[in-house]
């Protein structure tokens, strides 16, 4: 196996002196989607923002062999970290671009690439982020990021609220993104799990307590109950007729 991009030993993290990541370690390849999966409240939203220096944390972690867990946020993010958070996080009054623009934290940002990839955006340019549809909010919030030759992704529940055809849209962007740059995805839909992910890392009760292939974790129907408390099977459209 090739050098992992991140490492993470021993992550705890507390917010307002609460404990909310007991004990998290896991390797990030340096290629690829690994996903982040655990039920509602296990601390993977936690995990990112630790991973980010914006909630206070111990452990150890490290981006492409350098330390970066005594870093504040600012030095992690030009260190090359891309964030998408849970809540997309536009600013509702700026337009797409002045979104956009605001991201920009190189001399040359990739306009064109993120604009090939998100065409929509480019349409939409002048039109205030808050009027846009919550899809279309979180492609610039993956567009923000992928304005920067960023050397890893942590990109929280893209999918989260957003209708069938456009989970679909935001899963394809996502796709074609890991082709130049590594990510790491909180991701509920299994569906997207399967179809994006290679590994996956399960998070129950503040640790790891499963890492490995993404399909083979799904294939595992014991498994899947049991760590994230649904069947795999629940999201194809029939499950719950064969539950009656
Ligand atoms: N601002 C906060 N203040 C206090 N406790 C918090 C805060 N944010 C999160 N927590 C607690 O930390 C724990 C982990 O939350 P976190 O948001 O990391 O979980 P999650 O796995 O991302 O959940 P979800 O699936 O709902 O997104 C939860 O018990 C939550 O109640
Ligand atoms: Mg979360």
């Amino acid at each position: 196996m090739t050098t992992p991009i991140l490492s993470v030993e021993g992550l705890r993290c507390t917010i307002a002196g609460q404990q909310v990541v007991e004990d998290v370690t896991f390797d990030v390849p340096a290629t690829g989607i690994t996903a982040v999966l655990g039920r509602n409240g296990v601390g993977k939203t936690s995990t990112l923002r630790g991973i980010l220096g914006l909630i206070h944390r111990r452990g150890r972690v490290t981006l492409g062999g350098e330390r970066i867990d005594g870093m504040p946020t600012h030095r992690i993010v030009r260190r090359g970290v891309g964030y998408v958070p849970e809540d997309r996080e536009v600013f509702a009054k700026l337009s797409v671009a002045e979104n956009l623009a605001l991201a920009e934290r190189q001399r040359n940002p990739r306009r064109e690439f993120v604009a090939e990839l998100f065409p929509d955006l480019v349409a939409r340019k002048d039109q205030p982020a808050g009027t846009l549809s919550g899809g279309q909010q979180q492609m610039v919030s993956v567009a923000r990021a992928l304005m920067n030759d960023n050397r890893l992704l942590l990109v929280d529940e893209p999918t989260k609220g957003l209708a069938p055809k456009i989970v679909s849209e935001v899963a394809a962007a996502l796709a074609e993104a890991s082709k130049t740059v590594p990510i790491l995805l909180v991701e509920q839909n299994l569906e997207v799990v399967r179809r994006l992910a290679t590994g996956a890392i399960v998070i129950g009760g503040g640790r790891v307590v499963h890492t490995g292939s993404a399909a083979a974790i799904l294939d595992d129907e014991d498994l899947t109950r049991r760590l994230l408390g649904v069947h795999a099977e629940t999201t194809a459209p029939h499950a719950t007729e064969a539950d009656a």
